[in-house]
């Protein structure tokens, strides 16, 4: 009897950031993306644009940042992807990376066209995104995840505060829609980046370690102080902010500093 082969699409469970979870395949990866992209696209958003003058000035150029930021083209993190795959990693994971790269840039998509509708301005460029883009393309792989998980860990406060910024429906599902996406994206990063690290001695992990959590530290401050006054009007003044970013920053790193995932990938499509 021939045996069962499982589908891509036939994935959609959401993966787990519990440090003890198991870590995906770049082929089971594929099939998550690839699920998401139907329930995106089976859902399309809508509702109330309307913005009050004050939500308006709270969020337009905290939005527009946001806007820029998921809309990259990933060019530089593609290369070292398939730098990566030529030096014996897993061959589905640039096709896992580029749906990754799909799935943000569909985040600044959607934003763009709730901003069109809510009449708010886009940006073409700001310091924020090019300083995030010159740390990620100084390095290969492992230094471009370090920094993605930065800015991924830094979005799930982020959203929730925008979230709040505003009566709009339509903004509050878009975000609540996007924070599920980022919960997802820290695990893709972090199980990657444990990976990439498990060739590495026990100094050579803590050196990084500790230097992410500098750029950790140094990336937030720049946030609170670019983004302050969305993340106030959603109730995250700076000692919230700060908290809440470093409770998820040290779920993250549980997870990407997990044991099990330097010797083992689970490739079963369950
Ligand atoms: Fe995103
Ligand atoms: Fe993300």
């Amino acid at each position: 009897m021939p045996a069962t082969v499982p589908t891509r699409a036939a994935t959609p469970r959401n993966p787990s950031l519990a440090a003890d979870a198991r870590p995906w395949s770049a082929e089971r990866w594929c099939g998550y993306f690839e699920g998401n992209t139907t329930a995106w696209l089976s859902s399309p958003l809508h509702g109330s644009a309307a913005l009050t003058t004050s939500e308006r000035a709270a969020i337009a150029d905290s939005i527009a940042m946001f806007q820029l930021g998921e809309s990259g083209g990933g060019t530089h993190v593609r290369r070292a992807a398939a730098a990566y795959v030529a030096r014996g990693g897993e061959a589905a994971y640039v096709q896992a990376l580029a749906l990754f790269i799909a799935e943000e840039q569909r985040h600044g998509a959607e934003l763009g066209r709730f901003m069109d509708a809510a009449g708010l301005a886009r940006w073409k460029r700001c310091t924020t995104d090019g300083c995030f883009r010159t740390l990620r393309h100084t390095g290969g792989l492992e230094r471009a995840i370090a920094v993605l998980l930065t800015a991924e860990v830094i979005a799930q406060v982020y959203y929730r505060a925008l979230r709040s910024a505003t009566n709009s429906s339509w903004l509050r599902a878009l975000c609540t829609r996007i924070l599920r996406d980022e919960v997802a994206h820290i695990a893709f990063q972090a199980e990657r980046l444990a990976l990439l690290r498990r060739s590495r001695g026990p100094c050579a992990r803590a050196w990084r370690n500790a230097l992410q959590r500098v750029l950790f530290a140094g990336a937030v401050s720049w946030v609170y102080s670019t983004h302050g006054r969305c993340l106030r009007a959603g109730g995250f003044p700076l000692r919230r902010f700060w908290r809440s970013c470093w409770s998820r920053y040290r779920m993250a790193h549980a997870r990407w500093n997990a044991p099990h995932i330097q010797h083992k990938l689970n490739s079963r499509n369950e």
